[in-house]
């Protein structure tokens, strides 16, 4: 539990040792289910009900507060990592009058099986007032759900933000964040969360900016204190700013494609490229810790080449399914590439090409090796890289993070 001020207590449950979020995203440091308890001086209200599993820790939280009465349960998004307790808390606080959108209201018939005439419906605009203290209701549809939405607080200069300008971050202090962690994890939490839907992120983002918030209070993570720093960093995250910069991530099996990517790695350091390289092979490592790295990596990032080798005519599983993330997480990359060996034959190009047809960026000429390559190949493999090069460098200096 955590003081925000006299009238905001941060209620809700850590998860520090979570390792994965939806079996997908990794999470070194844990993730927070945030729940906000607010008292004005005629009606309590409480934002969030937390995951189902931590509805324990929520009402423990409110019993130290002598928390006997909720006016209002306003519920900002359906999915159960927000709203999964909502059952067992009208339980306790029958009296609540739940309070969404439209369409929470809808999902949250769906998923909770609480019929949406039961909820108070507000929309875009309408406050509740609490006495003191108003929370006026701002839809953030597909930030990332099409029901999230915002409430804000205008006595207080508050956001209570949703997902948005969250991260999957419990530090062991809740209100000393160390600020790397924080800002890489909030890197991490917009790649695979807001990436997808960023036009619409990037209008969220703008309309925050205008209100001047004292503070954000996200679903996950700490509270932002001083909201300009996750402002600016989502500012730059929604542009289609680059880095002159190339990710490769990559499997070889019998070492054919691992020679092609330092060839191509050593051949764009020499042109001043920055390389990251990500074995999607790695033995000791979870794929879906190399996947997720590698999709953070491609925030802002100007270039992402897959390598594989040939299995069953397509690319190696693991390259699959890195393709099928790109495609959904859908990044503003410039360039796109694919490489690699094969045996005998490869339908490659072509099966990368079906999983990867969101991804806008410009498609490099493959390079495919049958067998060991040779120097000619090696060749090859070294033009495809300065010809990368060349394209990086030629973006104009306005549309490039330095
Ligand atoms: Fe934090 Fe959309 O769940």
């Amino acid at each position: 539990m955590q003081k925000i001020n006299d009238r905001v207590f941060q209620v809700g449950a850590p998860d520090p040792r979570l390792p994965y979020f939806d079996a997908l995203m990794p999470t070194p440091y844990g993730t927070t289910y945030n729940s906000y308890l607010v008292r004005g001086d005629e009606k309590t209200a409480l934002i969030d009900p937390v995951q189902g599993d931590k509805a324990d820790q929520l009402l423990q939280n409110l019993k130290e507060l002598q928390v006997d009465k909720l006016d209002y349960i306003f519920c900002l998004h359906t999915e159960q990592d927000h709203a999964g307790a909502v059952l067992v808390l009208r339980d306790v606080f029958p009296g609540a009058q739940i309070v969404g959108t439209a369409k929470v209201a809808e999902l949250m018939e769906y998923h909770f099986h609480i019929p949406r005439e039961t909820f108070l419906v507000v929309a875009e605009g309408d406050s509740i007032d609490l006495g003191g203290v108003t929370l006026v209701c701002m839809p953030i549809p597909f930030a990332h759900w099409p029901d999230n939405t915002m409430f804000w607080m205008p006595e207080e200069r508050m956001l209570f933000s949703s997902d948005l300008f969250g991260s999957h971050y419990a530090p062991a202090i809740p209100n000393c964040p160390d600020e790397d962690i924080w800002l890489f994890e909030t890197r991490a939490y917009f790649s695979e969360i807001m990436m997808p839907t960023r036009q619409h992120v990037a209008r969220y983002v703008a309309k925050v900016k205008e209100l001047e918030p004292k503070r954000i209070c996200s679903s996950h993570g700490p509270i932002w204190e001083d909201p300009v720093i996750v402002l600016n960093e989502y500012e730059l995250m929604v542009s289609d700013k680059v880095r002159r910069d190339v990710v490769i991530a990559y499997v070889s099996m019998h070492g054919s494609t691992a020679c092609m990517v330092d060839v191509v790695a050593d051949e764009l350091c020499a042109a001043g490229i920055r390389v990251a390289l990500y074995d999607l092979g790695d033995p000791n490592r979870d794929l879906r810790t190399l996947v997720g790295s590698v999709v953070t990596e491609t925030v802002n990032a100007g270039s992402l080449l897959l390598a594989s080798p040939t299995v069953l005519g397509g690319p190696h599983p693991a390259v699959a399914a890195m393709a099928l993330l790109i495609n959904a997480f859908n990044p503003a990359i410039r360039f796109f590439g694919v490489f690699g060996s094969y045996g005998w034959g490869t339908q490659i190009e072509k099966q990368v090409s079906g999983l990867t047809a969101r991804v806008k960026a410009e498609r490099l000429e493959p390079v495919l090796v049958r067998g060991l390559p040779t120097e000619e190949d090696y060749e090859s493999l070294r033009r495809y890289a300065r010809d990368l090069a060349e394209r990086l460098q030629a973006i104009p200096d306005e549309e490039v993070i330095a």
